[in-house]
Formats: structure tokens, sequence, C-alpha cells
């Protein structure tokens, strides 16, 4: 495809391009990548190709934008634009949430109602928090005055993942920019399209030029590019852990702060006098939600012994209902996996879970849909795992439920512990003591009772362990892009 014919169908109005210091680029190289539908394998569009040239553009136009308008701006002044983004948002809900269902696969109810109105809901806490940025006055000894600054870092680099392309970037970018940073985020390869739109939503608003940059390219050239830039204070990370890693070691060299979000192995208890409709639906949205392509899902579910086969009974027979189909339809409930990388990927782990002996009780293959391109795997369970399994081990991010039977409470949380991550869990049962007990001890950063999935923009969110580290949401979530300054003054 040549550049001129890249975007026929207008799915953007900027046309793909790199958002640079408020205005629509091309990439340096001119070069530009395909973004694919993963439920029908058609290429969406060609965006344009952000690399090591590109970032220094966009890094510069960010200095440029904190040394001009935009840190100059008053902080309600700040709070102002996040809140006509946040209702742009709501505005555009359906054309944005129709981008996303395009480029990641996810079905169009779920976008509509959770991925696209949950970012409005950021935008619409963080320009609450924009004045509520506050200093301390210390009591110090001596005839002196001392108080404390919070101020932004500067230029902040943002590297997201393609699992919820458009939430996990605005947690980022809303907080970031509540703070008074500017922002470079560099979107997921597989998943640029809505990072563009808010790009375009985030000049609609008013937002001043530079404040905000969109640079989609691949992580090896964009993403390290960011990493390494010396102009860059601190980068906030989501996905894969060992990437993470990576980032952590290329950072070093410039001294960034960094906020780290990486992969889980949630365990998800099960106690015997829990209501069993209710964790058995829990444990479906647990693992089955979008796709399993979740940081957090509950991919290990932890069964006492006296409910586990009836649990397992109930699960399987509402996942073998779940609607696989068109992910425009809104009826439909389970997507497309986002590629086909990670097609591959779930398959590999299958294997290796017959290989390593766990049964396998529903799914375990591809299905078809439409002409069949697409990335669709049936729901997928995994009885009588143990939890030394590869599949009870490693991050497989794909609708797989590894069910491990547990004695009681202490073993369960002693398997539920058992493991690198420590990103969430989850607990059922009736009897208070137990529930809290288990919330205190489970490692992990959030901790579900009777439910799962639960988010809010105002609820801290992030990892204990190989997890990472670093709050995004709420008043933690603003923590990360602040630094505190201590000023003197002599009294006497
Ligand atoms: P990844 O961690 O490699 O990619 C996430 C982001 O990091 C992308 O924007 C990518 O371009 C960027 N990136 C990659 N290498 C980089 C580098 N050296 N320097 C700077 N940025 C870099 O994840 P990937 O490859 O897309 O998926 C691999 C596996 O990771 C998945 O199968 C899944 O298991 C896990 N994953 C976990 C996520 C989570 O939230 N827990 C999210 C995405 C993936
Ligand atoms: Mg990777």
């Amino acid at each position: 495809m040549t550049p001129d014919a890249t975007m026929t169908t207008p799915l953007l109005a900027s046309g793909g391009k790199l958002l640079i210091g408020g205005e629509w680029r091309e990439a340096a190289s001119g070069k530009r990548f395909p973004t694919v539908n993963p439920a029908n394998g058609e290429t969406l569009a060609e965006i344009a190709e952000g690399d090591a040239p590109d970032i220094d553009a966009a890094v510069r136009a960010a200095r440029a934008a904190l040394d001009g308008a935009w840190g100059k701006m008053s902080a309600s002044e700040r709070g102002k634009i996040l809140w006509r983004i946040a209702e742009l948002l709501t505005k555009y809900n359906d054309e944005v949430a129709r981008l996303e269902t395009l480029d990641a696969g996810k079905p169009i109810a779920e976008t509509t109602r959770v991925d696209v109105a949950l970012t409005a809901e950021v935008f619409y806490y963080y320009a609450g928090a924009t004045s509520r940025i506050e200093g301390a006055t210390i009591p110090v000894s001596g005839p002196y005055l001392n108080y404390t600054l919070k101020e932004p870092l500067g230029v902040v680099g943002l590297i997201v993942p393609w699992n919820f392309p458009l939430l996990i970037a605005s947690r980022k970018i809303a907080a970031a920019l509540a703070a008074g940073n500017a922002v470079v985020l560099k979107p997921a390869e597989e998943t640029p399209l809505t990072a563009l739109r808010l790009g375009e939503i985030a000049l609609e608003a008013g937002l001043p030029p530079g404040a905000l940059n969109v640079v989609p390219g691949f992580g090896p050239t964009a993403g390290a590019a960011l990493v390494a830039h010396p102009g860059v204070a601190g980068i906030a990370f989501t996905g894969e852990t060992t990437t993470g890693q990576t980032i952590m070691t290329n950072a070093s060299k410039t001294l960034k702060k960094l906020s780290l979000e990486l992969g889980g192995k949630s365990p998800n208890i099960v106690l015997e006098d829990a209501d069993l409709e209710l964790a058995a639906r829990g444990a479906m949205s647990a693992i089955f939600y979008n796709k399993g392509e979740v940081c957090t899902a509950g991919s290990r579910l932890l069964a006492q012994k006296s409910i586990r086969e009836a649990l397992v009974e109930k699960i399987a027979e509402r996942a073998a209902k779940m609607t696989q189909g068109d992910t425009m339809d809104p009826k439909t409930r389970l997507g497309a996996q986002a590629s086909k990388t990670q097609l591959e990927k779930i398959e590999r782990y299958v294997a290796l879970g017959k290989k390593e002996g766990a049964r396998l009780v529903i799914g375990g293959e591809r299905t078809a849909v439409g002409d069949g391109r697409g990335n669709f795997f049936k729901p997928t369970i995994f009885d009588g795992v143990r939890n030394d399994m590869t599949i009870a081990r490693e991050e497989i991010f794909g609708p797989v439920l590894s069910v491990i039977e547990v004695d009681d409470l202490d073993h369960a949380l002693a398997v539920g512990n058992e493991t690198a991550y420590g990103l969430a869990a989850g607990i059922w049962t009736r009897d208070i003591k137990k529930a809290h007990r288990a919330a205190r001890a489970l490692q992990a950063g959030t901790v579900w009772i009777n439910a799962y999935n639960l988010y809010d923009a105002a609820s801290p969110y992030g990892g204990y362990k190989a997890s990472g580290f670093g709050r995004e949401s709420g008043q933690a979530g603003l923590e990360f892009y602040l630094q505190t300054k201590s000023v003197w003054v002599d009294l006497s």
C-alpha cells in the first residue's frame, strides 16, 4: 500500500499519522505498518511507523509544551480540559468503541459499556484531581519555614499493550496530565487506532500542542528509543514481565523513574461455604472476560475438594454457551484473540497442559467464525491441574482456566501465593473471617471478595512481586507522576 492509499476507510480523520507537537506527521522514515482486525484477518489501516527520530521529535515537542502554554496553565484549567476529554469520549462512545472492537477483537458490547465508558470515567476522575494536588507545611526545628511543593516529573513516556488499548493508555495519560506532565505515548503495534483517536479528541478538547504526543511503532525500535531518551524522566509501562525487566535494565542508564504493571497468574479461591452459582459466574468472568487477555485474569481456580466437581460442572455448562461470533454483534460474548501470535501461544499451552497430565474438560481448540480467518479460541477448562504444571505457573493470556483442588483455606492460601506473580486474587466464601483473613494473607495488589474484575477510576491498581510496582488509578495513581520539593525559609 502506498502512503496515500493508506486509509481507504476513513477510520481516523487524521489519517493514521503520528501526533507530534499538535500536528499529524508521517514518520521520518516514511514507513507505515498494517494494523489488522483479529476477528477476520483484514488489514484495517496502514499506520505511520514511529522510530527513534520520531520519538526524539515527540520528546522535544513535549518539552516545549512544558516550557510553553501547557506548563503555564493553572491546575483548574488543566482539569477543565481533562473534563472536556471525558465529555467527548462519552459523546463519541459508539464510534470509539467500534474502533477498539475492530482493532483488538473485543466484542462491541464490552468496548461500548466497559472500555470506552471506563476511560471517560478515568478522565472525569483525574479532572477533579488537578487542583487537589497539595504539598505540606512541615514543623521543622529552629526559626525556619519548611514546606513542600508537588511538581510534575516533566516529560513522561507511556508504553502500553494491546489488551485494553484505550483504557490502559488513558489511566496513565489522565494521571500524567493531571499532575502537569507532558506525555509521549507509544501504543502497542497491534492496536494503535484508539490511541490516535484519543489524540484527535484531546486536540478537540483544547489540550495545548505537545502535551500529548502519540507515536505508534514497535517495541524494540520506538519503545526502546523512548526508554533510552535522556529527555524522558519516567516510564510507565504495562505488558509482559520480561519486557518490564528489559525496560528496567535499559532505563537504568538514564535513571528513569519507573512504574511497571506486569503479568499475573491470579488465584481465584472458592470455598465450600460459598454461593456456588455466584462463584461459578464470577469464575467465568474472571477467566473469559476479554478472552482471557486480562492481566488480572483469574487463571487459577482453587476449588475446595467437596465442591470442586460441582463447580467445574457449572462453569463448563455456562462456558459452552458463550456466544462466539462477529465482534460487532452486540450478542457476542467471547471475541477474537488479539493476534495470531497469541492464538498460537494458547495452543502451545493447551498442548503442554495435556502433556503434563491435566484433564481437558471443554474447549482446547480453535473455532471457526464467519470465513474462519479470525483468531477465535474456544473457552477452555483444565481440571486436575497441579500448581507446579506449566499451565498453572505461566501467564497464558487466553481463555484457559486451570482448576486446582485444595483441602481448606490454609491450603488455598499457600497454593495461591506459590507463584512468581502477585497482581490479583479472588475469594468466595460466606464466612467473613475467612474472607478477610484471605484478603490479608494473599500477596496481591488487588483482592476481590465474592466478586472478580471490579475496577474504578478511584481505586488503586497494581502488582506485588513479579507483577511489578507502582499503582495506577485513584490518588495513588497520581503519585508516580509527581516529585516532592522541600523549600526552606530562614525566618530569624
Ligand atoms: P510486550 O510486553 O512485549 O508489549 C507491550 C508493549 O511494550 C508494546 O507497546 C510493545 O511495543 C512494547 N515493547 C516491547 N518490547 C519493548 C522494549 N524492548 N522496549 C520498550 N518497549 C517495548 O507484550 P507482547 O509481546 O505484546 O505480548 C507477549 C505476552 O505478554 C502476552 O502473550 C502476554 O502473556 C503478556 N502480556 C501481558 C500483559 C499484561 O497486562 N499483563 C499485556 C500484554 C501482554
Ligand atoms: Mg513482546
